[in-house]
């Protein structure tokens, strides 16, 4: 992983990748979210040679059907180029997210994520909040969270 830089970014960095890795069929302001203007949100890029090639985000937000409340953060669209998969990008960004809730006092992080991303979230240790939901557009969807562990809270990002 020494090869990879971790490194906070604009959410404008993150939207191309978003889009080309998640969100191909919709347009670049498509993946502008509200929540990307909230001074708490996160957002974090994988630069591999000065190139980005992973992008993460997380921003605090109710987990539906749940009473997290106020701790609970969203981690939203982590997403690797191809060619940099399986390399363990993903969940170093992921980890990264969730130390940012845990030193922003968040106690739970949920997500959501297509049913094929799911073997990434379980090895993270998430868990599945019920039966997949069907969106029209993206396909069938698992609401996922962790518990924040205390231990992290202990981790700053600059
Ligand atoms: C999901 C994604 C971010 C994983 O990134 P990655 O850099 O390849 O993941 P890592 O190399 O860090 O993998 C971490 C662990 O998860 C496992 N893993 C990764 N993707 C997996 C998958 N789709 N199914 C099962 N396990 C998976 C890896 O094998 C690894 O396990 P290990 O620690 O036992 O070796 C990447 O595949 C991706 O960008 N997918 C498309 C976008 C997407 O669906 N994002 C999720 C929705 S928000």
């Amino acid at each position: 992983m020494s090869e990879y830089d971790i490194q906070r970014i604009d959410a404008a960095e993150a939207r191309p990748l978003r889009r080309a890795l998640l969100h191909p069929a919709q347009p670049l302001a498509a993946v502008d979210y509200a929540a990307d203007h909230d001074p708490a949100s996160l957002h974090l890029g994988a630069f591999k040679d000065g190139v980005l090639v992973g992008v993460a985000s997380t921003h605090p937000q109710p987990m539906p059907g749940s009473h997290s409340g106020a701790g609970a953060w969203r981690i939203r669209d982590v997403a690797v180029e191809h060619g940099h998969r399986g390399r363990g990008v993903g969940a170093w960004l992921l980890e990264r997210c969730i130390a940012h809730a845990s030193n922003q006092h968040g106690s739970v992080v949920w997500c959501t994520a297509r049913v094929g991303a799911y073997g990434f979230f379980a090895r993270m240790g998430f868990a599945r909040s019920g039966p997949p939901i069907e969106d029209p557009e993206e396909g069938p969807q698992y609401t996922l969270y962790a518990d924040v562990p205390p231990l992290e809270r202990s981790w700053k990002i600059s």
